[in-house]
């Protein structure tokens, strides 16, 4: 790997070089007796621990562990089953996850597990509202069934912004009912993490500071945990589905795929009825893409690439190099069976949304001008279809994001949003005012919440009651 694709070069306040770590991805189930999944490219798996081919049991804890990104050092990081990411977890649509999950962080760290985007029941939904924090030295069996097939991802919901950029994230993949003909499925988890000089992770400032204000950028990029670039090779014409997810704690990644033919055909979990294609893509955190990537017969290289605004002019990251060789590939784009996202109709009742910032004393990010810790529940009825109707104050923006329903985005200051399909999770640009239908389809005590996680931490959280 030529030394200039180093992803550290982000990084001017930061001395050291980067250490060549990318270790080969493990594939695969290892369990037996159980339903054979296809194979996900670039992240640890767990052994299956239930032969029921419908139940998927994996065993594994979060705790400290040394992680090594630059040469002079360490950072002192949390983990998920002893890497970063955590293992992926993966089932088929209808399938049960049991997660037999244990706190080995140290003294002080309660923790859950929340299952971003996956519609499941309220209870295993691994935030404070809905369960105790798992204290260090205590185990909690989550299990649910998963019910939309797509790409997922889990995190903490306790302290957040400092157990996820610590290294507390994973990928899920519920698979469709068909297997698709791929050359290659490829789970990219993107994140950013602040290091100092010594390799480890940067103090968490106070969040009264510039943190609180754009939330934690961090000065070196991640693919898969890694701070090099990935690598394999990629046939031509090879016909691959790449999965993105953002898990840094602020920072809307800019993403681009060079040397292919691409389309996105999944946003935020199930696949689009209609695919469509774009140059490049905005990916707030906490969303996720799905592309068909067909790599060009006479192609050298196909690349994922971060594109990051510079001082004059974009720069552009590497974060996985295709090189491309052996025997040719189909080509030819897949049919994806998607079926039709029906539109929400009988629009019932209205829920107002004003985000903005206050810093009247402190630094603070309101949700209709109150704090998380001030506010009342909002209340919206089980099964009444409704419009979300969020307004943004402030200039800044804010990944808005909605646990455990499915919404639409029909409208961006009053025009038609072109952003087809099912999401959990929409970039409120600064002073936007959006309009967002769902059917509030799944009871329960919902967090609504910035993804910016110095955003939520400072208030910008909303419990919403389908009741
Ligand atoms: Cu991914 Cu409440 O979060
Ligand atoms: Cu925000």
């Amino acid at each position: 790997m030529n030394k200039n694709l180093s992803l550290f070069v982000l990084l001017s306040a930061c001395g050291g070089t980067p250490k060549s770590s990318v270790k080969p991805p493990v594939f695969g189930d290892t369990g037996s007796g159980v339903e054979t999944l296809p194979e996900v490219w670039g992240l640890a798996t767990l052994e299956d621990h239930d032969p029921d081919p419908t139940v998927v049991e994996l065993h594994f804890d979060a705790a400290s562990a040394e992680i090594q990104w630059l040469e002079d050092g360490s950072a002192s990081a949390f983990t998920y089953a002893g890497t970063i990411p955590g293992p992926l977890i993966q089932a088929r649509v209808g399938d049960t996850i049991r997660a037999v999950f244990t706190n080995n962080l140290p003294e002080g760290e309660a923790t859950t597990i929340h299952w971003h985007g996956l519609r499941i029941a309220n209870d295993m939904d691994g935030v404070p509202a809905v369960q105790s924090p798992v204290q260090p030295g205590e185990t909690f069996t989550y299990e649910f069934v998963v019910p939309d097939s797509g790409s997922y991802w889990y995190h903490p919901h306790v302290r957040t912004n400092v157990q996820l950029e610590r290294g507390l994230y994973g990928a899920i993949v519920i698979h469709e009912e068909i297997d698709y003909a791929l050359d290659k499925d490829r789970y990219f988890v993107i994140d950013d993490v602040r290091v100092d000089d010594d390799g480890d992770f940067a103090a968490v400032e106070n969040l009264q500071g510039p943190d609180g204000v754009h939330g934690r950028h961090g000065n070196m990029l991640l693919i898969n945990g890694e701070a090099e670039p990935l690598s394999d090779t990629v046939r031509p014409s090879g016909v691959e589905r790449w999965r993105i997810v953002n898990t840094a704690n602020a920072r809307t990644m800019w993403v681009t795929v060079k040397g292919a033919d691409w389309r996105v055909i999944a946003v935020d979990g199930p696949l689009l009825p209609q695919p469509y294609t774009a140059d490049y893509l905005r990916v707030p955190v906490g969303r996720r893409f799905d592309l068909e990537v067909i790599a060009h017969g006479d192609a050298d290289e196909v690349s994922l690439e971060i594109m990051l605004p510079g001082e004059s002019a974009w720069n552009y990251y590497p974060m996985f190099v295709g090189s491309v060789e052996g025997e040719a590939g189909a080509g030819e784009q897949i049919d994806w069976k998607a079926p039709a996202i029906p539109p929400v109709t009988g629009v019932e009742q209205t829920t107002e949304l004003e985000l903005n910032v206050n810093s009247d004393t402190a630094l603070e990010w309101t949700i209709n001008g109150d704090t998380y810790a001030e506010a009342d529940d909002i209340r919206v009825q089980h099964n009444v279809p409704g419009e979300v109707l969020i307004t943004n104050l402030s200039a800044f923006e804010h990944p808005f994001h909605l646990h455990g329903q499915f919404f639409q985005v029909v409208e961006r200051n009053g025009e038609p949003a072109e952003q087809p399909g099912w999401h959990d999770t929409v970039l409120v640009e600064g002073q936007d005012t959006l309009k967002l239908l769902t059917n509030w389809d799944n009871p329960g005590r919902w967090m609504a919440h910035c993804h910016i996680l110095e955003h939520a931490e400072l208030g910008m959280m909303r419990e919403i009651v389908v009741e």
